[in-house]
């Protein structure tokens, strides 16, 4: 009996701690509605299994993606009129303000036009180019992953935190690919080396979402080359309030033109650092098994 009012007061105070992080946010806690309201508009269309059209031979694009922009952006506007918002399917306001939202409608979108659920929306918000304020949404898993600068991260309301794997040897990872100029793209041998040197690398299709993974501390790091500002914008603010950093592969400064993403743990980030620039410098480097090799072996 004793121990079971004790579990309630327990609850009871989560539960206030909860609401009181979700109430000491400034931005979040209306743009969250905005993001499910999109969210949930994503479903509808991904229920009706949607057309293909081409942004690039392999850049896709759908009528959810539009639908979505076009509701995220009236949203925003009616909840901050001064506020600029730049969205991936053309939005595009500049008024001056301090502040701007990054906007991806449909984050996945490959994933979404083929059936597979692994998508989300993504936006994040910039005063005077510093990122202040992020949310995702995944509305396959009903989650909501909000943070604000200086207020800590959230998943559907509770604080997240970064995972606590110490080495790299030990971590699962993920990372993407682009959809565009892919041939030109070096990443191929990233994730060959990486896949050795930890527990494994994981290419889920949603940059936005290995973001939230590794504030959520689902991953422990995370690379891309040549994402834009509206990948990345929101993911960002999530790992930084979750107690991560975000750095590019020399460990520069990350910034939202930066054409080179790493966020971990940081705990791993000096090992995965001192790796990329290993395999930068092709040293260390195992090469690709060949499949020419594989097949006439095969053969015998
Ligand atoms: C893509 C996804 C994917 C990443 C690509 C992005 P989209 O965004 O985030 O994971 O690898 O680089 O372009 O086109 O689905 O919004
Ligand atoms: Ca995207
Ligand atoms: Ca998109």
């Amino acid at each position: 009996m004793l121990i079971i009012r004790a579990n309630c007061v327990f609850d009871q105070a989560k539960l206030f701690y909860i609401r009181f992080m979700a109430s000491s946010y400034e931005f979040v806690g209306r743009a969250a509605e905005i993001a499910r309201e999109g969210g949930a508009l994503l479903m509808e269309y991904f229920a009706r299994n949607v057309a293909i059209e081409y942004k690039g031979d392999a850049d896709l694009v759908t009528i959810a993606d539009r639908k979505s922009e076009k509701l995220l952006v009236e949203r925003l506007h009616a909840a901050w009129p001064d506020h600029d918002v730049l969205g991936e399917e053309g939005t595009l306001t500049s008024s001056g303000s301090e502040y701007r939202w990054y906007v991806d409608p449909l984050d996945g979108t490959t994933n979404f036009a083929h059936g597979y659920p692994v998508f989300c929306v993504s936006m994040g918000l910039e005063h005077r180019g510093e990122l202040i304020a992020g949310v995702i949404y995944d509305p396959t898993r009903d989650e909501t992953f909000a943070a604000e600068k200086g207020k800590g991260a959230t998943l559907n309301g509770r604080p997240i935190h970064v995972s606590g794997t110490a080495k790299l040897g030990e971590s699962i990872l993920g990372t993407g690919f682009p959809s565009h100029k892919r041939h030109k793209n070096p990443n191929i041998q990233f994730y060959h080396q990486l896949t050795l040197r930890s527990h494994g690398v994981r290419r889920a299709g949603s940059a936005a979402l290995d973001l939230a993974s590794v504030a959520s501390g689902r991953f422990d790091g995370f690379w891309e080359f040549n994402l834009n500002s509206w990948d990345t914008a929101a993911g960002v603010v999530l790992v930084r309030e979750a107690g991560g950093i975000v750095t590019d592969f020399s460990n520069g400064p990350f910034n939202l033109s930066s054409r080179e993403v790493l966020a971990s743990n940081r705990l791993i980030h000096e090992e995965l650092l001192k790796n990329f620039q290993e395999i930068f410098a092709g040293r260390g480097v195992s090469e690709l098994p060949s499949a020419v090799e594989y097949y006439k072996k095969r053969q015998r």
